[in-house]
């Protein structure tokens, strides 16, 4: 059986739906690079290996990365997922786990990398929004799609309320995602695409605000 291992910064909303979601492989570890993060005692509470590697105790990047990827390393993992793990990665270190590596995002990517996503979605009157799951490289929030929600942008929506309808559709897609990785039904190809096994596909089209 594969196994992962889950880097988190705070809540763990992600991590929490990675470790209720019966995938088939084993959880060998949440790290985190904060010791109050809130998602790390979701996660003993069941009984998962946790550890700290906290970022303010390293002069630099590369020898917090460094010393992140030996903690992520004696747990042997196949796959690394970040889950709300808000630390930018080294290239060394993505490099590293060229495609073990994934991410959760919460646009619909190449659209709105970095922060306050849901605001900046707001602020350009988008009307379809979402999240992404992807193979991480070494540009912030961009690298090869594996999986994609969109949902509606409502008239009344506020941050909170678009936030909530996208991380509902987050706890579903990751889920997914990994399920693939861990059952070998995708992969990262050498010329940096995703292969995927089975090319099921949605076929509708979503309209937003719809059609009358
Ligand atoms: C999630 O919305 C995730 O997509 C986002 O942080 C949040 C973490 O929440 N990640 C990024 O913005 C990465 N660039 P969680 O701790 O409850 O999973």
């Amino acid at each position: 059986m594969k196994s992962i291992v889950i880097l988190i910064s705070g809540r763990g909303s992600n991590m929490q739906a990675l470790l209720e979601a019966r995938l088939p492989c084993r959880i060998a570890a949440v790290i985190s690079n904060r010791a109050d993060a809130k998602g790390l005692n979701i996660a003993r509470a069941r009984g998962i290996a946790t550890a700290v590697v906290e970022h303010r105790d390293y002069a630099d990047r590369n020898s917090f990365d460094a010393a992140l990827a030996d903690t992520i390393d004696t747990y042997q993992p196949d796959f690394v997922a970040l889950a709300g793990f808000m630390r930018i990665l080294t290239p060394d270190f993505v490099a590293r786990y060229h495609g073990k590596l994934v991410n959760i995002h919460p646009s619909l990517l190449p659209a709105y990398s970095g922060l306050n996503t849901h605001a900046r979605a707001l602020h350009d009157g988008v009307k379809i929004h979402g999240c992404t799951v992807h193979f991480v490289t070494p540009d912030l929030d961009h690298g090869p799609i594996i999986i994609q929600a969109a949902v509606p942008v409502l008239y009344h929506d506020t941050e909170q309320s678009l936030a909530a309808r996208v991380l509902h559709e987050e706890h579903r897609i990751y889920p997914q995602a990994v399920r693939w990785l861990c059952k070998g039904q995708i992969e990262l190809s050498e010329d940096g695409r995703v292969i995927f096994q089975n090319r099921k596909q949605a076929s509708f089209t979503m309209f937003s605000p719809g059609l009358e």
